[in-house]
């Protein structure tokens, strides 16, 4: 491990952490199911499309390990878990407009059944609902990370538009697409968790840099699965990045590490309307022979060492262990 052994030593598993908050994370799906409640019966019929083709749930699970580490004991972490999903939601409905997805969680879109306008709608309306009940919540602070974080979102998907098709794009240029487009949203959940717990502003900040490495990191790890996952394990299609000319970590250090002729093939083939398995397996020859997967591997868990830094903030309880095995899954993830 680059940056040394981990802060926080912890002999829990992942299959753990589900299973100690299972019940707390089978109430947030009972919220999401409740406020599946428009007039607009289509609306529900779409939402209730992606929500039930599963998910990780994992910004819910941060919000409610962050608001347990802060010592919060009520149960509204369950509700704003489930707001925080309606959010995420609403992103992954738009970026499979942006990305042309017909796969998620398994099953195909809702662009794909319903049509791009209607993903988009469904979209801003699972926004909208998310934002107006978090206002019920009357507390300043939450609405200015989440608000925050939406707007970042926003940007970062922007910033990654303008990025298409750009093979000189470099490690910075696309490490802040990644802290905006994933890393805002996963900070604004660990953070709205420390507000619930009424942790002091410096713990508030500690969680919102945590979540925002580990998102980061996160972004990292799914970039690497686009090209190495089992497709079916995934749920998505496999070089959806490539295929979209998205220079994601992976790509990146691939181009500025290989010869002038391999790069000019890279390029030839960046963004195509479909990718045969060949070029795939051609590619990720490539970026094994030059330890692109294991490169961004190494930064993905470079970032994970640093969020658990900011865990030294907090003394030792369940929850900051959870923390820490959670940190451990944002990487070693295989879906
Ligand atoms: C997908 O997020 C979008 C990214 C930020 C990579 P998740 O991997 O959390 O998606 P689900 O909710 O588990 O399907
Ligand atoms: C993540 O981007 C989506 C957002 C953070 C809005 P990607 O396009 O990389 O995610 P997947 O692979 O489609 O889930
Ligand atoms: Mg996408
Ligand atoms: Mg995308």
């Amino acid at each position: 491990m680059p940056n040394g052994p981990p802060v926080v030593q912890s002999f829990l598993t992942m299959e753990d952490v589900w299973e100690t908050y299972r019940e707390d994370l089978e109430e947030v799906e009972a919220h999401i199911r409740r406020n599946l409640d428009s007039e607009v019966p289509l609306i529900n019929q779409m939402a209730a499309h992606i929500f039930n083709g599963g998910g990780k749930r994992i910004r819910p699970l941060l919000l409610i390990l962050c608001a347990r580490l802060c010592g919060y004991t009520n149960k509204e972490d369950l509700l704003l878990g489930s707001l925080i999903e309606f959010i995420h939601t609403a992103t992954l409905l738009h970026d499979d407009v942006l990305d042309e997805a017909d796969l998620r969680r398994g099953q195909q879109t809702v662009r794909r059944i319903w049509g791009n306008q209607a993903s988009i709608l469904v979209g801003d309306y699972l926004y909208s609902k998310a934002m107006q009940q978090i206002a019920n919540f009357h507390n300043h602070s939450m609405n200015e990370v989440l608000s925050d974080a939406c707007r970042k979102m926003a940007e970062g998907e922007i910033l990654q538009l303008c990025a298409t098709n750009q093979p000189l794009l470099t490690e910075p240029e696309y490490l802040r697409i990644v802290e905006y487009k994933t890393g805002a949203l996963v900070a604004a959940a660990c953070k709205v968790g420390a507000i619930l717990g009424g942790a002091p502003p410096a713990q508030q900040m500690a969680l919102y840099r945590f979540g925002l490495h580990l998102g980061i990191a996160f972004q990292l790890a799914d970039d690497r699965l686009d090209y190495t996952a089992n497709g079916t394990q995934l749920g998505k299609t496999l070089g959806q990045d490539f295929m979209q000319g998205m220079v994601t970590l992976p790509l990146l250090h691939l181009l500025r590490t290989a010869t002038y002729e391999e790069r000019q093939w890279i390029i030839t083939h960046l963004h195509a309307p479909s990718l045969d398995t060949h070029i795939l397996l051609e590619l990720t020859d490539l970026m094994q022979q030059y330890g692109s997967l294991q490169y961004t591997l190494a930064r993905s868990r470079d970032y994970i060492n640093v969020a658990l830094l900011d865990l030294e903030h907090f003394d030792d309880s369940p929850a900051k262990r959870s923390l820490a095995v959670v940190a451990d899954y944002m990487v070693s993830r295989e879906r």
